[in-house]
C-alpha cells in the first residue's frame, strides 16, 4: 500500500496515528539540523518534519531531496507545539514526524515554481509543462470545481428526467457561425467529415427520435478568432427538450444554476432570484451590449432631447443624421487627468466613436471638452435627467444609435474595472430574450441568421420574411452573467416548410439545401415534435465561479492564444505515407 492517508486530509484528530503518505515536495526548509518538507498531493499540503535522530543513510538521502521529488513518508502525526500552528493551511494544526523516507522518483529542477502564484512564468512556458503547472493549488482547485459543477449538472438533470446521450464527433458541418475543422476520409477520397461546432442537429434529431429530454457534456470545435473566453475546442452542457415553450427551458436552466451555486460555489452570491429578464432591445439601450454586467449601475441615459437645440456641432449633426446623444455618469471621476481622458478617448474610438465629449460636474459648474457649448438650462436638465452631482464625470456618445450604445457599453466596463464597481462575489445571471431573427451582412449583402438556422421565428412574424426580414423576431434566448454570454438557445423549427424558407432566405440554393441539410428536412417529415433547448458554456461558467481572467485557466490542456498545443506541439506535420493514404497532396 503506497499510502494510508492523503496529505491534505490530516487534522488534529489524527494526532498520535502512524500514517504513510505519498506526494510531491512542495517546498523544503532547513532549520538548525531539522528539515521541513511540505508534502503535497491533490488533497492538500502537510508539513513533514525530519529530525536529526534518523539513521545517517536516511539523513544523507534526505539531504538530496529537492522541490517536486516524489516521496513516500511514514511517520507519526503530531499536534504542532503551542503557537506553531499555521491557520493558513487546512492541515496547519499538525505535522508528521518522519520515521522513514523513500524516494519514489526524483525530479529535475522544475521549469518554474508551483508553490507560489507570484511571478507567474510566461503562459507558453506554463502550457509546455502543463503537467507541472497543474500542480499549482489554484489550478488543481479549478479542475476540482469543474468536476463538481459537471457532476452537479449530471445529477440534477438525471433527477429532472434527462438522459445523457453521446453524439458523434465525426459528422457533417453544423453551422454556428465559425469555420469547420475537417477530417479527411481515407475510405472516401476527396471527402471530409466535419467536427461539430455544436451537436445542434444531432440533439434535434434525438427529439425526432422521441428521446424527449437529452443532455450531453459536449465537446464543440470551432475554427474562429481566439479570445480570453474562446478556445477552438470547448465544452457545452448541451440540452434539448420536447414539447416545451421558451419559459419551460428557461425555468429548467435557471433552476439548475440557482441550485448549483450554493452547492459548488458557496462563496458566490446570486444577484437576483428569479433572474431578471430583458429584451435584446432593452439591454442594448440600457447597457450598450447584449451581454450586460448587472453587478453595477451606470446605465446609459438618452439625452437627445436635452440637446435638441444644442449649439455643439457634433451633437447637432448626430441628431440631424437620425442618431442619438447618450451618456453615462462615472462617479468621483471629475478629476480624471488629461492623460487618462486621452486614453479613454482612444478606447471610445476603438469602439467606433469619432471622439469622446465629456463634462466634469464641479461646484463651479460643468467643465470639460464641450462645456462652452452647454447652456445653464441644458446643464441643469442634464443633471436632473442623469442624477449627476458634483465630482462626477459625464461621458457622451453622439452617433448612430448602435454606435453610441456600443461605445458607452464599452466605456461602462472600462469604468467598472477602473473604479472597481463590480462585487466579485456576485453572480449576476440574467436572461436576454426577443432577438431579431436575421442580421444583414453589409459586406456580403445577404441576410444571416442571428442565432443558428434552426431557430424558430415568432410565428406571427412569418409574413414579414419576404417583406421586412429585419423586423422578424426569433424565439431565441441568451443567458448572461457578469458581462459574458454564458449560454444561448432557442425554440427550434420543427416544420419542414419553415426550415426550407429559412435556408432559402440565407441564400442557399435548392441543391445546397439538399446536400447540406437534406437529412434534417427529411427528418421533419417523420413526426418531429415541437422542441427547444440551450447550451451553457461550461468553460466560461467555471471561469466566472473560479474568478479566473480567461478560460485557459479552467481547462486541463488548453491551446495557447494562437491555437497551438505547445506541450505536444500540435498541429504538426504528418508522415508522407499518411497524406498519401488520405489522398492529400500539397502543391
Ligand atoms: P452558441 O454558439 O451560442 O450556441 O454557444 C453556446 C455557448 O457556448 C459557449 N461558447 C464558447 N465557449 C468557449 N469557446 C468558444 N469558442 C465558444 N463558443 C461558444 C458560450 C455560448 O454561450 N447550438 C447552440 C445552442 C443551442 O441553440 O442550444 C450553440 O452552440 O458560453
Amino acid at each position: 500500500m503506497y499510502r494510508t492517508h492523503t496529505c491534505g486530509e490530516l487534522r488534529a484528530s489524527h494526532a498520535g496515528q502512524t500514517v504513510t503518505l505519498a506526494g510531491w515536495v512542495n517546498r523544503r526548509r532547513d532549520h538548525g539540523g531539522v528539515a521541513f518538507l511540505d508534502l503535497r498531493d491533490r488533497a492538500g499540503i502537510v508539513q513533514v518534519t525530519i529530525n536529526p535522530d534518523l539513521p545517517k543513510e536516511a539523513l544523507d538521502e534526505v539531504a538530496n531531496i529537492r522541490n517536486e521529488w516524489v516521496l513516500q513518508i511514514e511517520g507519526a502525526v503530531q499536534k504542532r507545539p503551542e503557537g506553531m500552528a499555521n491557520p493558513k493551511m487546512a492541515t496547519g494544526e499538525v505535522e508528521v514526524i518522519a520515521k522513514r523516507v523513500t524516494v519514489l522518483n526524483p525530479s529535475k529542477t522544475p521549469p518554474f515554481l508551483v508553490n507560489t502564484d507570484a511571478d507567474l512564468p510566461d503562459e507558453n512556458m506554463r502550457l509546455k509543462y502543463r503537467y507541472v503547472d497543474l500542480r499549482r493549488e489554484r489550478l488543481t482547485r479549478n479542475l476540482v470545481l469543474r468536476h463538481k459543477m459537471i457532476k452537479f449538472m449530471r445529477d440534477y438533470l438525471d433527477k429532472q428526467g434527462f438522459i445523457e446521450i453521446e453524439t458523434p464527433i465525426m459528422f457533417k458541418a453544423t453551422p454556428e457561425g465559425a469555420r469547420d475543422y475537417l477530417v479527411p476520409s481515407r475510405l472516401f477520397p476527396g471527402q471530409f467529415y466535419a467536427l461539430p461546432q455544436s451537436p445542434q442537429q444531432l440533439k434535434q434529431l434525438l427529439m425526432v427520435a422521441g428521446m424527449d429530454r437529452y443532455f450531453q457534456i459536449a465537446r464543440c470545435f470551432r475554427d474562429e478568432d481566439l479570445r480570453g473566453d474562446r478556445q477552438p475546442e470547448f465544452t457545452q452542457l448541451d440540452l434539448e427538450m420536447s414539447f416545451v415553450q421558451r419559459d419551460d427551458v428557461l425555468s429548467m436552466v435557471e433552476g439548475l444554476f440557482t441550485e448549483m451555486l450554493p452547492a459548488v460555489a458557496p462563496h458566490k452570491k446570486l444577484f437576483s432570484s428569479p433572474w431578471p429578464k430583458f429584451s435584446y432591445k432593452e439591454v442594448l439601450e440600457r447597457f450598450g451590449t447584449d451581454k450586460p454586467d448587472l453587478r453595477f449601475g451606470m446605465e446609459l441615459v438618452d439625452v437627445s432631447d436635452v440637446f435638441a437645440k444644442s449649439e455643439f456641432k457634433v451633437f447637432q449633426s448626430a441628431l440631424e443624421a437620425g442618431g442619438v446623444i447618450k451618456c453615462i455618469v462615472a462617479s468621483k471621476s471629475a478629476e480624471m487627468s488629461r492623460k487618462e481622458l486621452d486614453a479613454l478617448t482612444e478606447v471610445a474610438k476603438s469602439l467606433g466613436a469619432k471622439g469622446m465629449p465629456y463634462l466634469a460636474v464641479t461646484a463651479e459648474g460643468v467643465k470639460g471638452s464641450v462645456s462652452k457649448f452647454v447652456t445653464e438650462a441644458e446643464a441643469a436638465e442634464l443633471k436632473s435627467k442623469t442624477g449627476a452631482g458634483v465630482g462626477d464625470l459625464i461621458v457622451f456618445a453622439s452617433d448612430a444609435r448602435a454606435v453610441a450604445n456600443k461605445t458607452l457599453g464599452g466605456l461602462r466596463l472600462w469604468f467598472r474595472d477602473k473604479l472597481d464597481l463590480a462585487d466579485k462575489t456576485m453572480m449576476a445571471f440574467a436572461w436576454v430574450v426577443d432577438f431579431p431573427f436575421f442580421a444583414f451582412n453589409a459586406e456580403t449583402q445577404v441576410w444571416e441568421s442571428e442565432h443558428h438556422p434552426f431557430t424558430m421565428p415568432k410565428l406571427e412574424d412569418l409574413p414579414k420574411f419576404e417583406t421586412n426580414p429585419g423586423e422578424v423576431m426569433s424565439d431565441a434566448y441568451d443567458m448572461v452573467c457578469n458581462g459574458y454570454e454564458t449560454a444561448s438557445g432557442s425554440i427550434r423549427i420543427h416544420r419542414r416548410d419553415i426550415q426550407m424558407k429559412m435556408f432559402q432566405m440565407l441564400g442557399l440554393s435548392d441543391e445546397e439545401i439538399k446536400t447540406k441539410f437534406g437529412h434534417m428536412l427529411e427528418a421533419f417529415e417523420y413526426g418531429a415534435p415541437p422542441h427547444g433547448g440551450m447550451a451553457p458554456g461550461i468553460d466560461r461558467l467555471v471561469m466566472l465561479l473560479a474568478d479566473e481572467p480567461n478560460i485557459r485557466e479552467v481547462i486541463a490542456f488548453p491551446k495557447n492564444q494562437n491555437g497551438r498545443d505547445v506541450m505536444a506541439d500540435a498541429p504538426s506535420e504528418v508522415e508522407p505515407k499518411q497524406l498519401k493514404e488520405l489522398h492529400i497532396k500539397f502543391s
